[in-house]
C-alpha cells in the first residue's frame, strides 16, 4: 500500500472518525496533548538550564536530570500518543502539511541531539561536574594526567553547553511548528 493510501486508511478509522465528528473529542485530546508537552519540556529545559548553568547549580547534573527523567518520559508518551490521536483525524492533509512535516523533522533531531548528549555526558558528567561531590574520587579513577584532565574540562564544559541551548531552540521551534499548523491546515481530507 502506498502512503497516501494508508493514511487515507488511518483517516477513515473509527477512532479518526470520532475525533474528526465529535465536537468535543478534539479539543480535549489537545488540551492532554499541551499539557503533556507544558511538562515534559519543562523538565527538559530545567536541566538545559542546569547545564548551562542558569539554574540548581547546588545540586549535581546527574543526580538533577536523574530525578526528572520519570516525569519526563511518561509526559513524552502522552505527548505521542495524544499527537498521533490528533494526527488520524485529518492524517492526509498533516501529513502533506510543511509545518508538521518540519516538526517532526525537528522531534528526531532533538531525540538525536539528546542521544549524543546521553552517550557522551553520561558516562562522564561525575568526573566534569564542578559541583559535584563524587568530582575527586571519579578523576582519581579515571587517572589523566592534570593537563588532559583540564583540556577534557573544557571541552565537556563547552560541549555540554552548546547541545543544551540546540536543545532550547529545537523545542522552541517544535512549539510553534505545532502552532503553525493549526493556523495552516486544511480542515478535512476531501478526496
Ligand atoms: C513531544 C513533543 C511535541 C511537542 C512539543 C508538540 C507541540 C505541539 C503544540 C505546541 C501544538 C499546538 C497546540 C495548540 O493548538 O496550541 C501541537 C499540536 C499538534 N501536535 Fe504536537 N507536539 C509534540 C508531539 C507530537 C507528535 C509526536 C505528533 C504526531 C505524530 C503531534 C501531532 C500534533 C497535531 C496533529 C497537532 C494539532 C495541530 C492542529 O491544531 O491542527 N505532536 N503540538
Amino acid at each position: 500500500m502506498e502512503l497516501d493510501g494508508l493514511l487515507k486508511w488511518i483517516f477513515e478509522t473509527a477512532m479518526a472518525s470520532s475525533i474528526r465528528e465529535n465536537d468535543w473529542l478534539f479539543p480535549m485530546i489537545e488540551s492532554f496533548h499541551v499539557l503533556a508537552v507544558t511538562v515534559f519540556l519543562g523538565s527538559i529545559i530545567w536541566v538545559d538550564l542546569r547545564i548551562l548553568g542558569l539554574a540548581n547549580q547546588d545540586r549535581g547534573l546527574r543526580r538533577f536530570a536523574k530525578e526528572l527523567l520519570p516525569i519526563t518520559w511518561f509526559m513524552f508518551a502522552i505527548a505521542v500518543i495524544t499527537g498521533v490521536a490528533l494526527f488520524t483525524s485529518n492524517a492526509v492533509n498533516y501529513a502533506h502539511n510543511v509545518y508538521f512535516q518540519l516538526k517532526i523533522l525537528l522531534l528526531l533531531s532533538a531525540g538525536i541531539n539528546m542521544m549524543i548528549f546521553q552517550l557522551w555526558f553520561s558516562s562522564r558528567a561525575e568526573a566534569y561536574d564542578p559541583s559535584h561531590a563524587a568530582r575527586i574520587n571519579a578523576v582519581q579513577q579515571i587517572k589523566m594526567s592534570k593537563i588532559r584532565m583540564k583540556l577534557h574540562q573544557i571541552s565537556f564544559f563547552w560541549s555540554g553547553k552548546w547541545s543544551a541551548l540546540l536543545s532550547i531552540l529545537i523545542w522552541i521551534g517544535v512549539i510553534a511548528l505545532g502552532r503553525w499548523i493549526g493556523f495552516s491546515i486544511q480542515p478535512t481530507f476531501a478526496g
